[in-house]
């Protein structure tokens, strides 16, 4: 089932997720739902505050890359209740976009190799490091668990320069091919 993806201003989008336990009610079904949501929408990263949950799960199917770069493009995974374990010092840049702030790309650094604990949907623990492109990926759907979008990463001229597409956004003076619950 394909869920409406809740757009910049919606304030679940600023909140911490919440860890969920084992017992969370039709955890597969709300997981096959994200993927579909995402891929209907032609994106590569979807977090559950997206689609309105404040919960602490976040999906990825790189499948698009595969054609450039096999490995990249094998990449599709569904992470429970992630925490960054690392990340380091070293930064590399890349463009960004985001399902919940239609029609903005924003050049934006992030840590070029992560280490992150997550849950499979059958709650086995994984420790795994990324790096590239998929560490950046990983970072951006992080960053919505904890409340931040990757605007809040672009340098400040930059911001200022969005200012006005972020509050026609929330204007919800915005329009897209998927299905969107407005601010
Ligand atoms: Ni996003």
């Amino acid at each position: 089932m394909i869920l409406p993806i809740y757009t910049y201003g919606n304030a679940v989008l600023r909140k911490v997720a919440e860890p969920i336990t084992v017992d969370y009610p039709e955890l597969s079904t709300l997981i096959t739902n994200m993927f579909e949501t995402m891929y209907h929408a032609e994106g590569v990263g979807l977090a559950a505050p997206q689609v309105g949950l404040p919960i602490r799960i976040l999906v990825i199917d790189l499948a698009p890359f595969k054609e450039d770069d096999p490995e990249l493009g094998a990449f599709k995974v569904a992470m429970i209740n992630p925490t960054m374990l690392e990340k380091s010092a070293a930064e590399v840049s890349g463009e960004e976009g985001c399902l919940s702030i239609p029609g903005v790309h924003e050049t934006v650094l992030r840590a070029e190799v992560i280490k992150i604990k997550y849950f499979d949907i059958d709650f086995n623990e994984h420790i795994e490091e990324f790096q590239g492109y998929k560490a950046h990926v990983v970072q951006h759907e992080y960053d919505h668990l904890e409340g931040h979008l990757f605007t809040d990463r672009v340098t400040p001229i930059r911001r200022q320069l969005l200012k006005s597409r972020l509050t026609n956004i929330v204007k919800g003076k915005t329009s897209c091919s998927y299905k969107v619950k407005k601010a």
